[in-house]
């Protein structure tokens, strides 16, 4: 049984750290280079859509007759715009399939939000002193980055296993006409694989909002990314908000980069007639049409949601190795230490590690000099700035199962140095 480490004598923790040190010197001598820091689908994943583009062979028709290498359709093609629709759970006319980011049609929402308004703002957000986002933390940096990008006060709200802290959420919403929205990923978050509880989405649906205007920025990344088959039956947030009287308080949003090609896949922002139609209308002047000959080939390869649904499953086959080698390892070097905690996600791209306060900095500098580079520390706070200093995000989908044992060793290491640094002095 390993002993906690606020318990060890002081020659316990001597000899503790010695052999720490060793260990770590010695990784450092082998010169390996390894990479935890993002969640990029490994070679065997991309591999998996190998005869993606083969289904071109069969021509460039849509369903409906058009020549999709030809101009036109800014909505998508219909065959495409069905999957999606089975994926979220959102009517076939509430999908616009765009081009190879979701990332980009969430960023191009802002914008339109912040130069002309939304669908029931009074005006548009740049008229006013101040925009504040709510960012439940730990969250997803691109997200938090996109709405500092314009300006806007980021204001943090603490993320728990269910979701956003829905007190905090609703105090800040009905407060304040300036808070205008949330980043939410409702399925195995980033970075915790937090699942949001139907009393979470239906108080999201139902809170009283200072803004008329107040949009979740349902992003949808993870929905179908499960690890142990089983997906999560969860409320209807479009449904919920139109029941509610508001349906464009929610835009939802996903892509195919974690089922074929990453940042070369197809898009997806769903929600109500209204949503659908105030971002066509301003999207008609940055496009004339997304990529259908690729929307083309991603409806003919994923088919339908069976074949989905067996496409993911051997995603998951590739990942689930992955994610229990990181929690064995350590389980097996940090277990009863008393000195940290992680998450064990049913699905999505990260295991989100926590430790001692004022530790992860310096953890995350240990290994990088080490060569094994982490998601920076700070990075899934707001300004990328961890209150705390105790947040570490990791990455398992990329590197090979060896390199990722040796990484997590590595990584243990250096969180045991770290807290007995604390206790040595
Ligand atoms: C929560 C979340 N949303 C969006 C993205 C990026 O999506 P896309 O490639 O469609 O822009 C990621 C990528 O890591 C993500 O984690």
């Amino acid at each position: 049984m390993p002993v906690p480490y606020s318990r060890l004598t002081a020659q316990q923790a001597e000899d503790e750290v010695k052999e720490l040190y060793d260990r770590y010197e010695a990784f450092k001598s082998r010169g390996v280079k390894l990479d935890m820091s993002r969640g990029k689908p490994s070679p065997k994943q991309l591999d998996l859509a190998g005869n993606l583009y083969e289904t071109l062979s069969a021509g460039f028709t849509a369903a409906a007759g058009a020549d999709t290498r030809n101009y036109g359709e800014l909505a998508g093609i219909s065959e495409m715009k069905e999957i999606f629709s089975a994926m979220l759970g959102v009517p076939a006319d509430g999908i616009i399939v765009g081009g190879a980011s979701s990332l980009n049609l969430m960023y191009d929402t802002i914008s339109r939000a912040v130069t002309h308004g939304l669908p029931g703002s009074a005006k548009p957000w740049k008229d006013y002193d101040k925009i504040r986002f709510l960012c439940p933390s730990p969250g997803y940096d691109r997200h938090f980055a996109v709405t500092e990008h314009f300006g806007f006060e980021l204001v943090s709200v603490p993320m728990t296993e269910h979701g956003p802290d829905m007190d905090a959420v609703a105090w800040h919403a009905a407060s304040d006409e300036r808070v205008k929205g949330i980043w939410c990923v409702p399925v195995y978050s980033n970075p915790t694989g937090a699942i949001y509880s139907d009393e979470v989405i239906a108080q999201l649906a139902n809170m009283k909002c200072a803004a008329s205007d107040f949009t979740i920025m349902w992003d949808n990344a993870y929905g179908v990314h499960h690890l142990y088959g089983h997906a999560p039956q969860q409320a209807n947030i479009l449904d919920l908000c139109t029941d509610a009287g508001h349906p464009e308080r929610v835009i939802e949003f996903c892509s195919t980069s974690k089922i074929t090609y990453a940042g070369a896949g197809v898009s997806c922002l769903a929600g109500s007639p209204g949503t659908v139609k105030a971002a066509l209308a301003s999207m008609k002047y940055q496009t004339i049409g997304y990529d259908k000959i690729n929307m083309l080939a991603h409806a003919r390869f994923l088919g339908s949601m069976d074949n989905l649904r067996a496409h993911m499953e051997k995603h998951a086959a590739i990942l689930r190795p992955r994610f229990e080698t990181v929690d064995r390892v350590l389980t097996e070097e940090l277990g009863g230490l008393n000195i940290a905690s992680w998450t064990k996600p049913l699905g999505g791209y990260f295991i989100n590690l926590v430790i001692q306060k004022n530790k992860a900095s310096r953890v995350i500098r240990m290994c990088a000099d080490a060569n094994v580079t982490l998601t920076g520390a700070g990075a899934a706070f707001p300004y990328g700035k961890d209150p705390d200093d105790s947040n570490i995000r990791i990455a398992p989908s990329y590197p090979e199962l060896e390199e990722l044992e040796t990484a997590t060793r590595l990584l243990s290491v250096c969180v045991k140095l770290a807290s007995l640094e604390k206790q040595l002095a």
